[in-house]
């Protein structure tokens, strides 16, 4: 297993719904640490770039308006096997399909409002981390 750092959002539906504290727990009780945090409300062009893999999927304009209907919490965690666990903690992207004790079980509403995102393979967790946070403001420990 290789220490890893993955991209976490906390997003729109689960900021509004005032469990970011929560949501963090669950992350540190599977051993993940906060390296680096900051709350932002992402613009229409963030949105856009941040999912472009996504822009010829139906769901992508309702994405980016959901994506920026209100502030999220975007994060860099790191730990062994980081962006594989973190997939594991938030649990499948329809919560209908999420296990018990996963943050999607939690705190998700459906398919789109579904609470986090994290990054899916090393490659697109590095893309991702980038596009937040330069490295001086990530703090590995
Ligand atoms: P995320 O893991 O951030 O990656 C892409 C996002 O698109 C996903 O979480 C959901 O918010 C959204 N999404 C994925 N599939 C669908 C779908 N079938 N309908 C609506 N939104 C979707």
């Amino acid at each position: 297993m290789a220490n890893e750092r993955t991209l976490s959002i906390i997003k729109p539906d689960a900021v509004a719904k005032n469990v970011i504290g929560g949501i963090f727990s669950m992350i540190e009780a599977a051993d993940l640490k906060v390296v680096a945090t900051r709350m932002i409300h992402l613009t229409e062009d963030q949105a856009k770039a941040f999912y472009a893999v996504h822009r010829e999927r139906p769901f992508y304009n309702d994405l980016v308006s959901f994506m920026t209907a209100g502030p999220v919490v975007v994060s860099v965690l790191e730990g062994q096997d980081a962006i594989a666990k973190y997939r594991k903690v938030m649990g499948a992207t329809n919560p209908a399909q999420a296990d018990n004790g996963t943050i999607r079980k939690a705190f998700a509403e459906n398919i789109e409002r579904n609470a986090v995102h994290g990054s899916d393979a090393p490659e697109t967790a590095a893309m991702e981390v980038a596009f937040f946070f330069p490295e001086s403001e990530i703090r590995s420990r």
